[in-house]
């Protein structure tokens, strides 16, 4: 997606350990037009699918996967995370293993609002290791809902949760993907425009 590479470039910034900060529009001030921008072209990539939900994660998936969906005109779940050993009642529950942050939490998301008949589609600002995306289609899959597939607004292509994600047979759309970046020069590449 074109307007969201120039946005990058021209807005992003690249620090220390290969992180991208994009915290000016993406996940801390949030560019709505932006986001309905990127709303529409998940919903034009995803046009075949029958999607009825949309399920993305806390915090920062929030905000992108409201907007989304309304192209989409459907409901949004956010699994919540939680350090809480003993969870019990009526809840899908799964762990995700962190490998920045070095932990291990629980997500949840509600039986109430997930299950069979559901054809759900994740959506997440970042893809980096894709624990949580995974953690995500665990949850789907343990409901008895149909996963459609996962928009993704950013993936670090150099990294191994893209790779594992398609591995998995799971329908991956993401709008711009990040092949490698110079933290010296401010340069980045993204997949598909290299000469
Ligand atoms: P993953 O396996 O789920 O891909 O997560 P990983 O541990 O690699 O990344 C941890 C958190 O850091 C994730 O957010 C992820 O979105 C974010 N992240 C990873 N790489 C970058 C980056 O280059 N730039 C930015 N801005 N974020 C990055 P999270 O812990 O789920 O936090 P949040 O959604 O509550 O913000």
């Amino acid at each position: 997606m074109q307007l969201l590479k120039d946005r990058i470039r021209r807005d992003g910034k690249i620090k220390a350990g290969n992180v991208l900060k994009v915290d000016s529009f993406l996940n801390h001030q949030m560019d709505i037009e932006l986001f309905q921008e990127i709303g529409r072209e998940f919903r034009r990539r995803f046009a075949d699918a029958e999607v009825n939900k949309i399920l993305t994660i806390e915090a920062s998936g929030i905000g992108i996967a409201c907007v989304a969906a309304e192209s989409f005109h459907v409901p949004v779940v956010f699994a919540k995370k939680t350090q809480t050993k003993n969870i019990a009642g009526e809840v899908y529950t799964t762990k995700v293993e962190s490998f920045t942050h070095g932990r291990v939490y629980d997500i949840i998301v509600s039986k109430e609002f997930l299950g069979r008949g559901d054809k759900v589609l994740l959506i997440d600002d970042f893809l980096a290791n894709g624990k949580a995306l995974e953690g995500l289609a665990q949850l789907v899959g343990d409901s008895g809902a149909e996963l459609v597939g996962a928009g993704i607004v950013i993936e670090k292509g150099f990294q191994a949760g893209g790779e594992r994600i398609r591995s998995l047979g799971i329908r991956l759309e993401s709008l711009a993907i990040v092949e490698s970046m110079d933290e010296k020069t401010g340069t980045i590449v993204f997949r598909g425009d290299e000469s």
